[in-house]
């Protein structure tokens, strides 16, 4: 029967079915590498003070470096019984080590210790997402570049609006996952400070040096305060936060890619690479990884809602609480890294956008009107009388089945006096992209620009 490292204070012994309940081993392993990283820089503080001896700390990083071996080639395997992966690794460190591995914990609690492993965990993965965006935001620049005088309509309120490039409609989400890197980059600064050494929550009356550890951990500073140290998970809460930003463009750009592929769109095929079939409509071709993004949101915003209800009111220090911030943080983590994949492949080989189609969209509205009132205006007409007369005639083109390129240049100048035969080429959807060449907008010249910034980011 083995025994809990806290056991001699103890009478009793624990009710299985609450040290299943208690027990986080299940899933804090996965910190397993961070906590014998933590621990190795620990014992190498604690030697430098003279704590402990050098030879110490020698056989310590040693044998846990032999933990870590153990570990990659699949033959460590903790119990319930080692609780979480602190203690597991400390009783197989005690195996190893015999009686030195016992003072690897001087100076330290699983508290700051928990900490520690948590933010240098975040730290990697944080600069994983930030690699998967760029991938990401590669496969969107690679049909964008293709793209540039591609026209697709543009909409506000799902109602066509005015036609744009459709590389300037996929940049746009470029320059979301560009913020959302960015954002990745300052909770990366709040990540990367270390707790280790906050002991339980007051510090500790061993001589340590914090600032020691935290710079052989690569953090760039220390907690000033011990009961913060210990009891923060704003970090997390800010990187749920980060990843539900990330999550709620990517469902934006699925739920696009899904109508885009509908037969009531057709602007886009899938590829044989992203699709699925269905069991029994022999035609269907599913555009499953886009509404499999969409749908997984929902997880990573809950991640976010439930590491907000762990800290509300928890008092000052450690709770027991903190031991529910990691199962969602690992979830969120994996479900972005796994979401951003599926979204760089779907782009990189799941989709072909179909020109043809998209020419004979733009061709068949009345999304050139803004145009019309925008040459009457340059003309000297005030804006909104120009707008007011347009509008009319959209209203008396409905009525004859007509688009305005149909009205001939007699009907245009029985409108208005002003209208020459120029009017043709001004609303023609080209032109009517052309001409938006303000800073931003969707202007050939514009797109280019904008183009060359976004790639030169990407290297
Ligand atoms: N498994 C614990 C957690 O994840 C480690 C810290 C435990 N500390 C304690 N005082 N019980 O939070």
């Amino acid at each position: 029967q083995p025994q809990q490292t806290w056991s001699q204070r103890f009478e009793g012994s624990l009710h299985p079915a609450i040290e299943v309940f208690n027990a986080s081993i299940g899933f804090d392993i996965q910190l397993i590498e961070y906590d014998l990283t933590g621990s190795q820089a620990h014992a190498k503080m604690l030697a430098k003070q003279g704590i402990i001896s050098e030879s110490e700390a020698t056989q310590l990083v040693d044998g846990l470096a032999q933990i870590r071996a153990e570990h990659r080639a699949g033959t460590f395997h903790p119990t319930i019984a080692d609780e979480d992966v602190h203690f597991a690794v400390e009783n197989r460190l005690t195996e190893i080590c015999g009686a030195i591995g016992k003072k690897l914990h001087t100076g330290r609690s699983r508290n700051d210790q928990v900490g520690t492993d948590t933010r240098l965990y975040l730290r990697d993965q944080i600069g994983q997402i930030r690699v998967a965006l760029r991938a990401y935001q590669a496969a969107l620049v690679s049909h964008a570049e293709q793209h540039v005088e591609t026209l697709i309509p543009g909409y506000t309120h799902l109602q066509r609006a005015q036609p744009i490039s459709l590389a300037h409609h996929l940049l746009a989400y470029t320059e979301m996952a560009e913020r959302d890197w960015q954002r990745l980059g300052d909770v990366l600064k709040r990540v990367n400070i270390s707790p280790l050494g906050a002991g339980a929550l007051a510090g500790t009356t061993f001589p340590i040096d914090r600032h020691y550890s935290a710079e052989l951990l690569g953090f760039e500073d220390v907690y000033r305060n011990s009961l913060d140290a210990v009891s923060d998970r704003d970090f997390a809460v800010e990187f749920l936060a980060a990843a539900s930003l990330i999550m709620a463009h990517l469902s934006r750009i699925s739920e696009e890619v899904i109508f885009w592929a509908s037969q009531e769109f057709s602007f886009v095929k899938l590829t044989d690479a992203c699709a699925t079939g269905s069991s029994i409509m022999p035609q269907k071709k599913n555009p499953d990884v886009p509404e499999l993004v969409r749908g997984k949101v929902g997880r990573v915003y809950g991640h976010l809602q439930a590491m907000l209800t762990v800290i509300k009111g928890l008092p000052l220090a450690y709770n027991k609480d903190f031991q529910e911030d990691k199962e969602g943080l690992f979830d969120a983590v994996k479900t972005v890294n796994a979401c951003l994949e599926a979204m760089t492949i779907l782009f990189n080989e799941g989709l072909e956008f179909k020109p043809q189609r998209l020419a004979e969209a733009v061709a068949e509205d009345f999304s050139n009107a803004t145009d019309v009132a925008d040459y009457l205006a340059t003309k000297g007409v005030p804006f909104r009388e120009a707008y007011n007369l347009v509008g009319k005639v959209v209203r008396t083109s409905l009525a004859a089945n007509k688009l305005l390129k149909d009205l001939t240049i007699e009907e245009w100048q029985a409108l208005h006096p002003a209208f020459e035969p120029d009017i043709y080429e001004a609303i023609a959807p080209r032109q009517v992209v052309a001409a938006r060449n303000s800073f931003g907008g969707t202007g050939f010249e514009q797109v280019r620009e904008a183009l060359q910034i976004v790639k030169s980011r990407l290297n």
